[in-house]
Order: C-alpha cells, then structure tokens, then sequence
C-alpha cells in the first residue's frame, strides 16, 4: 500500500473514532480524515512485524497518541527500550534517542522514520572534545547527557538525562567526587550545580529551542494571564527557572500537571508537549509558547509508515562504540 494513497474508509472512521473525540481541538474534522488512515495502517503493521513504536513527549499529538505505544521522556523510553521484547523499535523522537534504543538493544532493528532528527545539544560536542576534556581533567568523571552520540557516550563515565542530572552528580559526591564534568547542556549543568555542593565544570551547548526563553517572556505571561501555573524544563537558561513554580523533565512535567491540575498552565519547553497535556487534562487550559523543534517535527505519520514498510532507515553503531556506550548508560539506569 503507497503511503501517499490512503483513504478514510468506513473502517478507519470506526477504529479512530474515539481517539478524535479526544483530539478534536487539535484538529479539524477535515484534517483528521488525511491523518485517520495512517494511524489505522501504522497501527495494523505494527501488530504484524512485532514493532513498537517509542514515542516523545515532543511528538504532535496524531503521532503521541494515534500510534504511540510508550510514551515518555528521554529516561522512560530508555528504560522500556531496555525492557521490550518486540523485534523492531521505532524511535519517534531523535537520532541520539534512537542510538540510545540501539545501544541498549543491540539485537533489535531500531528504526527512526527520518535519520536527519538531530539535536543542537547533540552537535555541540564530539568524541574528540570528550577525550580532551578528560586529558585537560584527569580523573573527573564526566557526565554527559542523553542528548549526545554514541561515541561521547562511548568516552563518558556516566549518563544523564532531565529528570536524574541532580540525583546522579549527587550519587558521584557521595562516591568521593567533589567535582563532575557536565556535557553539553551549559543550562542543565547552572541549574545542577545551583543545587549540589558537587563543583561542576560546563560544556558550552545549548538546546535550541530552550535556550530562547527569557525571563521577560515568563514575566509577561503571568502579567498577561493572572494565577497561570508556570512549569519549565531544566534545559532552560537559569533566569527563566527562577521564574518557574515547577521544574522538571517532560515527564515530570506531565506527572505534575496531571497529579495537580492546575486550572491554567504554561509549559517553557516544545511546543507539541502542551498539546498533548492539554487533550488528556481538559480541565487544565494549557496556554501555548509556540517554540519548535524542527528535529522532533521531521517525525510525522507517512514517514512512520513509510519506516514501517521498509523496514528503515535503520540506526547502526559500531559495536565497539555502542558496547563502551552501554556502560554509562547501564550506570544511569542503575542510579535511577
Ligand atoms: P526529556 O528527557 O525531559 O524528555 O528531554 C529531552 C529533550 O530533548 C528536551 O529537549
Ligand atoms: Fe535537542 Fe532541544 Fe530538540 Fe530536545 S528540543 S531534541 S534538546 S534541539
């Protein structure tokens, strides 16, 4: 079946139907018939190839939702990457997410539908970069973030993601360590460090779509909308955290909105995320701050089942690299 023919048939509007009913203010009726018939279709190979599909937080919500089989943040999908017995993962996220599934299941495809979803944390630093950075500070442990490759992952003694940075540069203090290198996130790094007594040495990237927030935008979003709960992530620059009421991973994020229910919210991170809370906490009027990620957006339902059908493109690690990349992550988990 071609991926660009699909016709919303009798059959795909009784399969969806209640999905619509609680996406409809995401999208017209009109262009869920064009979105319906990939779901159904992604949802019946997936049943066919034993594929699971690993979906971001950051997905638009036809992806999140329509065919998304776990979905969370950077740690969860780790974990149950780990934990999957199916015999193909499709990373519906970016490439380091997808390196991370493959790393952890070396004998899985892992597909990701579109092999150019990078990530400007990931392409701020190299191997190279890591390898001096331990010659420059022999004998400190460098965290670095899920948000790298394989091959920094591969020369860094353990990983981190959002939601564990802290808890792991504190697991290193009680080890002995009085200083830790951070990789990449220079904004994850000033927000970690303002809350340990660990000395923290900080790489130079940013997230590209984090690092536009300022604390006047957050300012102006509470003068502009009275009582409004404001959560960020900690990719944020320090000044917009100091604004925030609640701080945390994606998921944490989520947790927080769907355990408190705040009666209005903003969330300074990707945009798509308050779209999905929004259509799973109706009570909660979630307002918008339209900062993208072009890498997470290059994911879209017809590149999915094109992935599907083609079985690729397919993520490949060398094995040396993805067995040294094992390690630190397997520590993280461990640490989590
Ligand atoms: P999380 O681990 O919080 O999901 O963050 C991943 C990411 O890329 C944020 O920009
Ligand atoms: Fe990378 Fe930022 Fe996009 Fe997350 S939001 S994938 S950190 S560029």
């Amino acid at each position: 079946m071609s991926a660009e023919r699909l016709d919303y048939t009798d059959e795909v509007a009784e399969a969806t139907t209640s999905l619509y009913e609680r996406l409809r203010k995401q999208y017209s009726p009109e262009r869920w018939q064009t979105l319906a018939p990939y779901i159904h279709e992604i949802n019946r190979l997936k049943k066919e190839k034993n594929a699971v599909v690993l979906a971001h937080n950051y997905m638009t919500p036809d992806v999140f939702y329509g065919v998304g089989d776990v979905m969370g943040d950077s740690l969860m999908l780790a974990q149950k990457a780990a934990q999957s017995d199916a015999d193909i993962i499709i990373q519906c996220g970016v490439h380091f997410m997808a390196e991370t599934s493959k790393i952890l299941c070396p004998d899985k495809k892992v597909i990701i539908p579109d092999m150019e979803a990078g990530c400007s944390l990931a392409e701020s630093i190299t191997g190279a970069d890591v390898r001096k950075l331990k010659a420059d500070h022999p004998g400190i442990p460098i965290v670095s973030y899920v948000n790298t490759s394989a091959e920094v992952k591969a020369e860094s003694d353990v990983c981190c993601t959002s939601s564990n940075a802290l808890k792991i540069v504190n697991a290193l203090g009680r080890e002995g360590h009085n200083t830790v290198i951070m990789t990449p996130d220079k904004y994850l790094a000033q927000n970690v460090a303002a809350e340990t007594d660990v000395k923290v040495i900080i790489w130079d990237g940013t997230c590209m779509v984090h690092e536009r927030f300022t604390a006047e935008d957050v300012k102006k979003m509470r003068a502009d909308h009275p009582g409004i709960f404001v959560l960020a992530h900690p990719e944020c620059p320090p000044e917009v955290m100091a604004q925030a009421d609640y701080a945390g991973s994606t998921a944490q994020m989520d947790d927080y909105i769907k355990e408190h229910q705040p009666k209005m919210a903003v969330l300074y991170t990707e945009c798509s995320m308050s779209d999905n809370i929004a259509a799973a906490n109706p009570e909660v009027e979630m307002i918008g701050t339209c900062q993208m990620c072009p890498h997470m957006k290059r994911i879209t339902l017809p590149k999915i089942l094109k992935a599907l059908q083609s079985g690729g493109p397919e993520v490949e690690i060398e094995p040396e690299i993805a067995q040294r990349a094992r390690k630190p992550i397997e520590r993280m988990l461990e640490l989590s």
